[in-house]
């Protein structure tokens, strides 16, 4: 005979949940601040968030944003932790309020806007450089901007100078090279609109 899923399992893990945050508010605030990370109220980490920045480097968090970590924090499955940071001099990131992000890497040469309400799903990356600036085979940088509810799926990738507009969705795996307009799913590498989204 089957048996049936456990409730204790499941509402001992509820309770873990709860706790989990206040677990690693301290050291998540704690590396913020030795980075100089400005960060706002009532976010919340699971697992240990990895902030870099470099000389004369903004990182500017907003209020209630969450980031998930650890692999357990999102059964989706993440595989490294949020990792945020400036990897150039005179480089900026400025999220706003209510985003999300499970093991996102984001990491700004240049210029890495997000606005409120953001979601980034799993294992996303938002880059506004190449990574190689010293090698004559990769492009200019070139600024990033996401706008409000935007919702990034799971494996997105979104690459330099791109232009994402408020209240887009962008499909699970989608590789974003160009501008993305408002109001749209787009989907695919690269990422084209595949439909509009109506009232
Ligand atoms: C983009 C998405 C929202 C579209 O869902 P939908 O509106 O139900 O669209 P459909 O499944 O009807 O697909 C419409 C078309 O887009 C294509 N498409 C959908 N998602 C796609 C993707 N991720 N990549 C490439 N093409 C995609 C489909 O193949 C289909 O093409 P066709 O008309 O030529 O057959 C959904 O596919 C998706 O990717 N969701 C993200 C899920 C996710 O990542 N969740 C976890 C977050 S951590």
């Amino acid at each position: 005979m089957l048996h049936k899923s456990n409730s204790l399992a499941h509402y001992s893990n509820v309770v873990a949940n709860r706790i989990r945050p206040h677990i690693w508010l301290l050291p998540n605030i704690l590396t913020a601040w030795w980075w100089g990370v400005n960060i706002g109220l009532k976010n919340q980490f699971y697992g240990k968030t990895v902030f870099r920045t470099e000389p004369n480097s903004i990182i500017s968090i907003g209020d209630n944003c969450r980031f998930n970590s650890s692999h357990r924090s999102n059964l989706i499955g993440v595989y490294s932790p949020c990792m945020i940071s400036t990897i150039a001099r005179n480089s900026e990131i400025y999220i706003g309020n209510n985003c999300g992000f499970s093991g996102t890497v984001m990491g700004a040469a240049l210029s890495i806007k997000l606005g409120n309400n953001v979601r980034c799903g799993a294992n996303t990356l938002i880059t506004d450089s190449d990574w190689h600036s010293g090698d004559p085979r990769t492009g200019k940088n070139a600024p990033v901007v996401i706008e409000d509810n935007v919702w990034l799926g799971y494996g997105v990738k979104v690459l330099k100078g791109v232009h994402i507009g408020e209240n887009s969705v962008i499909g699970a795996g989608s590789i974003v090279t160009h501008d993305i307009p408002a109001n749209v799913v787009a989907a695919g590498n690269p990422c084209k609109v595949i439909r509009t989204i109506s009232e």
